[in-house]
């Protein structure tokens, strides 16, 4: 019997229209363009600045696209994978709501929190949904609108981070395409590192945690950095080694774009040279959960039947990993 593999048949994204510039930030912290840029390779980043909308909203306007690229309906999903540190509630799901929106009837789905390394360990998922025969057509998604857990007067972080969505349809394949290997890892030892202090059970809202600015991502920069740096590369270098592939072999590195210096560590380690890694934290700053698909998507046109990808990550938890993928369609 032929093996069928998880491929990768469509991608789409959305990112809100609204520009934060280093130059706004200028104005709002105590930080320079010259040092944001130096230091993680941004320039601007989007916000999602629109009253009401969610980070379900993006998804709908990335999944709404998906499907038309396609040319099937809400309908023929199956499941709805859903990446996201900022779920639109804490519950329900923010698959539930999106299958809603977009009228997948037939659909199942939930979240998966795994902060930056959401869309892998998504993929991976989805990946042994479709590989099991029983599922034909998965949705994964990575989307977060990171400005609604962001204090704007801390500059180290309200520099890195934007909000974006990324969207993938996974379905069988029986050439051989689509993803191959996975490393993924996890070390909750991290959790101290990087974080958002309240909210959770742990502790509850209150005018207290409020006071305290608890409701916003806690960063200790350097730490993570230390950490993202060693882990990214090394699980890249090991699904190189892994699968006998040499940088000759790989047409691109996906990087999850948290800082530029920790991509160009990781294609270093790879052996690889800049024009095969998808760069474009410049215009969107870290999407957390939507790095990685908003890398493809706009990549997408340069992408080739059989080229060999290597997407990685690494984020708060910690969680990191590396999957190798063959894409499996040609540039329309
Ligand atoms: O996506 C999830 C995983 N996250 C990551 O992978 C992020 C990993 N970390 C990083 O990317 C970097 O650590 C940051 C970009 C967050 C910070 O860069 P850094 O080179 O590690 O800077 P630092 O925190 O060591 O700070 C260096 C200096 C400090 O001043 P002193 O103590 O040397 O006087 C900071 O106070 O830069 C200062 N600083 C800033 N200066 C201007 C920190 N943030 C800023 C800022 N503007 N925005």
């Amino acid at each position: 019997m032929t093996k069928i593999t998880a491929a990768i048949t469509a991608v789409n994204g959305y990112v809100p229209p609204t520009v934060l510039s280093n130059k706004d930030l200028e104005r709002m912290v105590d930080t320079t363009d010259e040092w944001i840029t130096t230091r993680t390779g941004i320039k601007e980043r989007r916000i999602l600045d629109e009253p009401g909308k969610a980070t379900s909203d993006m998804a709908v306007e990335a999944v709404n696209g998906l499907l038309a690229k396609r040319g099937i309906g809400p309908e023929e999903i199956d499941l709805i994978i859903f990446a996201t540190v900022t779920s639109d509630l804490i519950f329900p799901s923010s698959a539930c709501i999106l299958a809603d929106k977009i009228g997948a009837k037939n659909a199942f789905g939930y979240d998966l929190a795994a902060a930056c390394s959401g869309f892998l360990f998504s993929l991976e998922t989805g990946s042994r949904f479709i590989e099991s025969g029983k599922y034909k057509k998965v949705v994964v998604v990575g989307a977060d609108k990171m400005s609604s857990i962001i204090d704007y007067t801390d500059r180290n972080t309200c520099i890195i981070f934007g909000d974006g969505c990324g969207a993938v349809l996974l379905e069988p394949n029986e050439e051989g395409m689509g993803i191959i290997d996975s490393v993924l890892k996890i070390d909750g030892q991290g959790r101290h590192y990087l974080h958002q202090k309240a909210g959770g059970s742990l502790k509850p809202p209150s005018h207290e945690t409020i006071d305290a600015r608890e409701h916003f991502v806690y960063q200790d920069g350097k730490t993570v950095f230390k950490f993202a740096v060693k882990g990214m590369a090394d699980v890249s270098a090991q699904i190189m080694e892994r699968n006998q592939l040499t940088a000759d072999d790989i047409a691109w590195l996906v990087p999850h774009q948290a800082n530029l210096r920790i991509i160009d560590a990781t294609a270093e380690r790879m052996g690889l040279g800049k024009e095969k890694v998808m760069i474009n934290i410049d215009h969107f700053g870290n999407t957390t959960n939507g790095t990685l698909p908003l890398c493809l998507w706009e990549w997408e046109n340069k992408l080739k039947k059989g080229d060999n990808l290597v997407l990685a990550a690494f984020g708060g938890g910690f969680t990191w990993g590396a999957i190798y993928l063959k894409w499996a369609y040609d540039p329309k």
